[in-house]
C-alpha cells in the first residue's frame, strides 16, 4: 500500500496535468519509502531537486491553460503555487544547510498535505471550467 494512492477522483480531466500529479505523488511515496528504510538523507535532497523543477513546470502548465481560457480563478490559484514554491524553498533551504531527519519529516508532512488539498480543491475547481472550454 502506498503512503498516497492515485485513484480516478484525483483527474482533472487533462492528460498532461494527471500525469504531472501522478509523478508528484510518485516522489512523495519514494521519499516515504525511504524514511522506511533508512535513506531518507539523500532522498530529501534528490526529491528538494527534483521538485522544484517538477512543480514549476507543472505550474506553468496549469497557469497556460488558465490563460488560454481566461479561467476566473487564475490570481488566486497562482497565489497558491507561489506560497508552494516559497515555502518548498525554504525548507530546501535549510535542509543543504544542515540535513537533518527532521527537517526530511516536516517536508513530506508538508508536501503531502499540500499536494492532496491542493489537488482535492483548488485544482477540482478548474476542472468543470477546462471540460467545458474542451481541453483534455
Ligand atoms: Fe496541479
Ligand atoms: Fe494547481
Amino acid at each position: 500500500m502506498s503512503f498516497i494512492e492515485w485513484t480516478p477522483e484525483f483527474s482533472v480531466g487533462v492528460e498532461a496535468l494527471d500525469q504531472d500529479h501522478k509523478d508528484l505523488i510518485l516522489f512523495i511515496n519514494n521519499l516515504h519509502a525511504a524514511l522506511l528504510d533508512g535513506s531518507i538523507e539523500t532522498v530529501t535532497e534528490e526529491t528538494l531537486n527534483i521538485m522544484t523543477y517538477h512543480s514549476k513546470e507543472h505550474f506553468r502548465r496549469e497557469e497556460e491553460l488558465f490563460a488560454q481560457t481566461d479561467y476566473p480563478e487564475a490570481e488566486a490559484h497562482k497565489k497558491m503555487h507561489e506560497q508552494f514554491t516559497r515555502q518548498l524553498l525554504e525548507i530546501k533551504g535549510r535542509f543543504m544547510k544542515n540535513p537533518s531527519k527532521e527537517i526530511s519529516l516536516e517536508f513530506i508532512l508538508f508536501v503531502k498535505k499540500w499536494a492532496v488539498e491542493h489537488m482535492q480543491e483548488a485544482d477540482m475547481k478548474y476542472v468543470p471550467y477546462l471540460k467545458e472550454k474542451g481541453f483534455k
